[in-house]
């Protein structure tokens, strides 16, 4: 049909609405493979090629891409042996080189001719159109073998043609690579959802152990109070009741002129009012040892870790690393009591032989470490039964609350260590 350089107006006419046809089929494809194999059909029908092909060129413009052959079986590994192309000025890379259609009337004797792979056809006549996108080559389409040579013709209907491939190809690009920046969004949402919602548990899990150490702490703090009535009841009471009456029957001594007896009496209140001033003291110190304040952690932990061994009969050594340095009063008492937490398990729960606390006073961190030689324990298990325990809770929210970090490092049977790291700054 247009074999002859001179067609009539119908005949243009005729070739317009078919081109028309072509693209409107193309324009409806969104999937590159479709878009290929589609637009290289319509280029052999239009020029009534034996077969043809689309290359691309690779993201640095050094390789062509055969994505699409037509018109030939090629053996099964052809494609993937032949399918990269190096940009060289042979027959048809001259089309993208270029950037120009080239014709040949035949390729086996073109002087640009380099010869072709194993497996593929003789080529005689050939026809090349660039594919563009705002006038630059992204690629091109080679057909060959029609049956006589190629004219201007050809090369126009398939040039008017190749402007609308171009733009189909390059459509189905941008498709696809839409579809996997969608698909990475959606990827990354799922992520981020999954995230927050372990966040969210992870935030619920920590407000109820707040709370639960909350109630603790009030129930602790009251029991502390009863205890510290009870003892002041039991002890400083009693001792000052006696004193009274000693007192009482030392002035009726007086009042009988038994001066002897009364000089008794004030000696037995003398001695009272000495144990009250002991037992005051121990009080005093319990609630907030006042060496801490004056001396700092190294000697009032000393101290407490002697009375412990006293009582519990578990040796207990203080080390001391670095130039010791004073801390603000509550990061001193919240380590004090941490440590004091710390040893009371060791003497309940661990049957140890011998306890260590140590201290290093480094220039931008401080560690405090309890360790002993006990039956260490389960941690995860522990801190997961949720009933009770509240001393291991306790001791990490005192930590985290003046910003120092507290871990566990215990296997049961292995003994049992408790470090707390403050940083300085
Ligand atoms: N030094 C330790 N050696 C062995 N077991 C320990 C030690 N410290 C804590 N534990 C275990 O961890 C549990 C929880 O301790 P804690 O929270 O202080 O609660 P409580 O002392 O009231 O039982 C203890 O009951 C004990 O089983
Ligand atoms: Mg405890």
């Amino acid at each position: 049909m247009i074999s002859s350089p001179l067609i009539t107006y119908s005949e243009q006419r005729e070739r317009l609405q078919s081109l028309y046809d072509l693209a409107l089929e193309l324009m409806a494809l969104r999937d590159l493979p479709a878009v290929l194999d589609t637009a290289l059909r319509h280029c052999l029908a239009l020029t009534e090629s034996q077969f043809g092909f689309i290359g691309l060129n690779s993201k640095n413009n050094k390789l062509l891409d055969l994505v699409a052959i037509r018109g030939f079986q090629a053996a099964k590994d052809f494609y993937d042996n032949a399918h990269l192309i190096p940009l060289r000025p042979n027959v048809f890379a001259r089309v993208v080189l270029e950037n120009k259609p080239i014709r040949s009337s035949d390729v086996m004797t073109d002087p640009h001719r380099v010869g072709q792979p194993r497996g593929h056809p003789t080529v005689h006549a050939f026809l090349g159109v660039p594919l563009r996108i705002r006038e630059e080559p992204i690629g091109m389409i080679g057909v060959a073998n029609r049956p006589g040579p190629y004219e201007d013709d050809h090369e126009h209907l398939l040039m008017t043609y190749a402007a609308q491939v171009a733009i189909a190809i390059h459509n189905a690009q941008l498709n696809e690579e839409l579809a996997i920046a969608k698909a990475e969004l959606e990827r990354k949402v799922v992520e981020r959802t999954e995230e927050l919602r372990e966040a969210k548990d992870a935030l619920a899990q920590k407000a109820d152990h707040l709370q639960r150490l909350l109630t603790e702490t009030v129930t602790v703090q009251e029991r502390e109070r009863q205890r510290i009535s009870q003892d002041l009841h039991d002890g400083l009471n009693q001792l000052l009741v006696g004193a009274m009456l000693e007192l009482k029957s030392g002035r009726e001594r007086l009042r009988n002129d038994d001066l002897n007896s009364a000089a008794a009496s004030l000696q037995q209140v003398g001695e009272i009012l000495h144990q009250v001033e002991g037992e005051l003291r121990q009080t005093i110190y319990d609630l907030r040892p006042p060496v801490l304040d004056a001396l700092g952690l190294v000697p009032s932990l000393g101290r407490y870790a002697e009375q412990f061994t006293a009582r519990s009969n578990i040796a207990c050594q203080v080390l001391s690393e670095g130039e010791p340095y004073r801390l603000v009063p509550e990061v001193e008492i919240g380590l004090y009591r941490i440590m004091q937490e710390a040893l009371q398990n060791v003497g309940v729960h661990s049957g140890a032989r011998r306890a260590t606390v140590a201290v290093n006073f480094a220039s931008d961190l401080l560690t405090l470490i309890v360790a002993d030689d006990g039956c260490g324990f389960d941690e995860a298990g522990v801190l997961s039964s949720g009933d009770g325990h509240f001393g291991l809770l306790g001791m990490r929210e005192r930590a985290e609350s003046f910003g120092g970090k507290l871990v566990f490092k215990t296997r049961p049977g292995q003994g049992a260590r408790v470090e707390v790291w403050v940083p300085i700054p």
